[in-house]
């Protein structure tokens, strides 16, 4: 790896770069955000647009994902485009699922417009399903990309936490809290339905954070039945309320169909549901994830200055890591088994 010396000329305070020689192939490099908002999403615009601009780039901020690069909602940002976002949740480019990027027709309409744009590298800041439309349109075209895992629901692989997450988990904990209030007043069993999609990260610990008595996750529904098994340990030996976190996948049957299958098969139970829903997604990030969101901006202009392409930046064990997306977006992350154990001998 070639490394970039920069210096700080203190009279203007301007970086100084030294260019190597791939700086003299990417001059601009275009942002954007996709799928679904994430807090820390302006933490990771903000850190991208500076640390590019600071490396010498030109920074194009693009609006509506995907769709505004076939559209060309595009601007050229400064830094003060960025000024006063750190702290503020979704995503000040807006953020889309775009269909049209599916088609090669569509990739090709956003290929021309980064040509007459002058973008010659991008930054993609989103989950699964936007990383994959990265990987698919670097392929085709040869750009280099580089992906951040943008999304509440920490399932992609190779990082050991997306940037959202913690935020997210923080305002179910806050959420689970004052539901308790009601659970413990009433004697109810709650079931208390919190996203993921398909993964139980956020279910299983947003249980823990808040000392429900289960989560109920998708990793685990394929192998036993755990409401049964719940119900049969007698998790409510010693306690007359009980709050357990289902992550949303059809495979866990959400929580009405728990509730449903609660007030069939063990009548004696005063079941209630809640759908936390789009509330998970919105807020203030916390430090957590305005630090993770910073670290990882300022890693993607530092790989785009290595000529990495087609990696999306990680953190694992708190050091920054390039995983390739054919990883990142197929490997399923795995739960951790102790974290599920742990639960189990916190809830007796
Ligand atoms: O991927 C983030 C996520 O919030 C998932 O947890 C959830 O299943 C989905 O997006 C909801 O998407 P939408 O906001 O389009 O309904």
């Amino acid at each position: 790896m070639q490394i970039i010396k920069t210096q700080i000329d203190n009279q203007n305070l301007q970086p100084i770069i030294q260019k190597n020689k791939y700086m003299s192939q990417i001059k601009s490099v275009g942002i954007l955000t996709s799928g679904g908002d994430a807090p820390g999403m302006n933490a990771a615009i903000r850190a991208v647009t500076r640390a590019g601009i600071f490396a010498g780039f030109k920074v194009f901020g693009i609006y509506r994902g995907y769709r505004g690069l076939i559209t060309d909602e595009i601007e050229e940002f400064s830094t003060q485009n960025v000024s006063n976002i750190i702290q503020r949740g979704g995503t000040i480019l807006k953020t889309a699922r775009c269909k049209e990027f599916q088609t090669p027709e569509g990739r090709q309409c956003a290929y021309d417009v980064m040509k007459r744009r002058g973008i010659d590298a991008l930054v993609v800041i989103g989950g699964d399903g936007s990383l994959t439309g990265a990987r698919i349109f670097a392929n085709e075209f040869n750009i280099p990309i580089i992906g951040l895992p943008g999304t509440i629901d920490n399932d992609l692989y190779g990082t050991d936490t997306t940037i959202g997450y913690d935020t997210a988990l923080n305002t179910i904990m806050d959420c689970v809290d004052k539901i308790r209030d009601t659970a413990t007043s009433h004697e109810r069993l709650f079931f208390i339905e919190v996203m993921g999609r398909d993964a139980g990260f956020l279910a299983l610990n947003g249980a823990i954070a808040a000392g429900a008595e289960a989560a109920i996750i998708p990793e685990i529904s394929t192998q036993v039945d755990q409401l049964s098994e719940l119900i049969q340990n007698g998790f409510r030996k010693s306690k007359n309320s009980s709050i357990v976190l289902v992550a949303e996948s059809p495979i866990t049957g959400g929580a009405m169909g728990l509730a449903q299958r609660v007030k069939e098969e063990y009548p004696g139970y005063d079941v209630r549901v809640s759908i936390l829903g789009h509330l998970q997604r919105g807020g203030s990030p916390t430090a957590h994830d305005r630090i993770l969101a910073s670290r990882m901006g300022a890693a993607a202009i530092d790989a785009l200055l290595d000529d990495q392409r087609s990696v999306m930046i990680g953190v694992k064990n708190d050091e920054i890591v390039n995983v390739p997306f054919t990883k990142a977006i197929k490997n399923d992350k795995p739960i951790n088994q102790q974290l599920i154990s742990t639960l189990r001998r916190l809830s007796i």
